[in-house]
């Protein structure tokens, strides 16, 4: 999940990969699931590569009557304890949220929730944190609207939005880029304009990826200077080594298959 700093990355959520996993929407990076058994092999590496840096990982169970169920990140926005639960874009993914909401207002016990409303809508997919700055794609998942009500809780919490032009061929902002750390925005070339991110704080920058390696953007920072990052990105793999980054690898083949990257199956809170 990109709404949360590293430091605030004790506990992750994700959701176990439902029976009906080969319907989920896939349009993207892939044209569906083919083999479940492998996504939930892969899923369950994952489960342990976050675990092996020392977060502690829960997993809800599978809703087989909705394929995408285990896309966690789009379900629920977590910035600084407060949590802000979308209307989701596509239709078929809004009640994925009941389950998961109901979770973290047990877990995260004293927690502001806020439910975004009427025609607003957005995906968590589409939210990237850089420090205090909040950059929000504007895509066929999140409209005007559900900026805005993002907006009003980013103000009352100090924090600055901007959003981004997600273009036709990208599902969500955090399927073009990510902060393997508080300070760095990985991004391919090809999506977005240069200057999509504006000036950044000292000590930030942009580095932009080969076009190919666009899904290897994808990565998660973790505590202890380590990353995760998708298997077979070389030039991701390089350059976050370069930077003295420990990077940790799973394969996600099926789960791009779904259109569905790293950061897509967990809730940080
Ligand atoms: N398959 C993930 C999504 O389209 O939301």
């Amino acid at each position: 999940m990109a709404t949360v700093r590293l430091d605030q990355k004790a506990r992750a959520l994700i959701r176990a990969i439902p029976d009906s996993y080969h319907s989920a929407l896939a349009k993207f990076f892939g044209s569906g699931p083919k083999d479940i058994e492998l996504a939930r092999k892969q899923h369950n590496d994952y489960k342990l590569a976050l675990e092996s840096t020392g977060i502690d990982v829960i997993m809800l169970d599978a809703d087989h009557n909705h394929p995408d169920c285990l896309f966690v990140e789009d379900q629920a926005v977590i910035i600084d304890g407060h949590v802000l639960l979308p209307v989701p874009g596509h239709p078929s993914r809004v009640n994925e949220q009941p389950p998961i909401a109901d979770f973290l207002i047990r877990e995260m016990g004293g927690a502001q929730i806020c439910r975004m409303s009427g025609d607003a809508r957005m995906d968590g997919g589409d939210i990237l944190r850089l420090g205090d700055i909040f950059f929000v794609g504007r895509s066929t998942r999140t409209n005007d609207l559900g900026i805005e009500e993002l907006r009003d809780l980013l103000s009352h919490l100090g924090h600055e939005l901007r959003a981004i032009d997600i273009p036709e061929h990208a599902l969500h902002l955090t399927s073009i880029a990510s902060t393997p750390t508080d300070n760095i925005i990985l991004a391919p070339e090809g999506y977005l304009p240069k200057d999509a991110f504006g000036d950044l704080p000292n000590g930030s920058q942009v580095i932009w990826m080969p076009e190919e390696e666009t899904y290897g953007c994808n990565t998660i920072g973790l505590p202890g200077g380590k990353v995760l990052v998708s298997e077979g990105y070389p030039t991701v793999q390089k350059t976050l080594e370069d930077l003295g980054l420990e990077v940790i690898n799973v394969d996600f083949s099926e789960i791009k298959a779904a259109d569905g990257s790293l950061t897509c199956c967990s809730l940080f809170y």
